[in-house]
């Protein structure tokens, strides 16, 4: 008995392969398309900044935490900020505010940044109490949810506050009224202000008790410190001890830029070399990030918004 012919045309059984090697020539193009155009990354995944000494990449995430970066002048502060900066800048789902009172080094980022602070202290201080209560509005909103930090899925972007030399602000201008001012400021947002997500990376040069008091260091989840001059203000950057044990960054060599270790909440510093962006990589990647930041609809150069909470 012949079988039931189904009904329609059969497709041709030479026609059947071409049309699946149509598809996956397909596929691999939008593959390739998909590769060349990233959706770009993220400030909830880990952030690059290095390699370590056996040439493994050193990527953490920074969502949740803070970071104080010091070192001597000229130690590679401002590189190592610049890959922090560069990640944040392309990561759309974050903002960018920055404070600089060099100006000209994360003044390159400015037109990614929201806000950027240049080496006016009245400026940093009001630029901080609107971060505050950004950050006191969003804990009224998970008080309200009963929910204890932001989450990716809440529409409301983290912040990342990138402050290039601390002590310009804390200590070189201003009165002792204002600098102290912005000291407790910054204090309170690294204190307070990771559940919420406010995200706070401070560089110094000057690894000093009264820059860095031992009280303000243990409140940064990272220490990143690039070479000191000696063993102990490697250790106001990593904290006590660290030197006699070895892991001092009094030992970097003056010419080795780049140099530093990294110390994790709970870890051992590790010796790593910051990433290095050319003035060129960073012009092509701000501008990308600019015209990014601009597609997706973030304001540049304002101050916050309310909080609009999608849940
Ligand atoms: N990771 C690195 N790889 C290669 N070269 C580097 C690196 N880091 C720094 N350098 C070199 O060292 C120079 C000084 O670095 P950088 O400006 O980051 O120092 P800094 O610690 O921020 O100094 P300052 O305290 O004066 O601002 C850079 O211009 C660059 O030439
Ligand atoms: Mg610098």
């Amino acid at each position: 008995m012949p079988l039931p012919v189904p009904e329609g045309p059969e497709p041709d059984r030479w026609v059947r392969p071409l049309l699946v090697a149509a598809r996956w020539a397909q596929d691999a193009a939008a593959r390739r398309r998909a590769r060349r155009e990233p959706s770009g990354p993220s400030i909830w995944g880990p952030i690059h900044l290095g390699t370590a000494e056996d040439g493994r990449p050193i990527r953490v995430p920074l969502i949740y935490r803070n970071m104080l970066v010091a070192g001597e002048p000229g130690a590679g502060k401002s590189v190592g900020l610049n890959n922090i900066v560069a990640h944040a800048a392309l990561s759309v789902d974050c903002r960018l505010w920055l404070f600089d009172g060099k100006i000209v080094e994360l003044g390159l980022w400015r037109s990614c940044a929201e806000r950027f602070v240049a080496n006016d202290l009245s400026d940093a201080i009001s630029a901080l109490l609107d971060l505050q209560s950004e950050m006191d509005s969003r804990y009224a909103v998970l008080d309200d949810q009963r929910r204890r930090k932001v989450a990716p899925t809440d529409g409301v972007a983290p912040i990342v506050v990138v402050l290039d030399e601390l002590a310009y602000f804390s200590a070189t201008v201003g009165t002792k009224r204002e600098q102290e001012a912005f000291s407790v400021l910054v204090r309170d947002l690294v204190a307070r202000g990771r559940a919420a997500g406010v995200i706070v990376i401070a560089a110094t040069q000057r690894p000093s008790a009264d820059i860095i008091p031992t009280s303000l260091r243990d409140l940064f989840g990272y220490k990143w410190a690039f070479r000191c001059t000696t063993d102990t203000s490697s250790d106001i950057v990593l904290g006590h001890g660290w030197a006699s044990r070895g892991y001092t960054a009094a030992s970097v060599a003056p010419e080795a830029k780049g140099i530093g270790f990294l110390l994790a909440e709970g870890g051992v510093p590790r010796r790593i070399k910051a990433a290095h962006l050319s003035d060129e990589q960073v012009y092509a990647l701000a501008d990308r990030a600019a015209r990014r930041r601009l597609a997706a609809g973030i304001a540049h150069g304002q101050d916050l918004e309310p909080v609009r909470w999608s849940v």
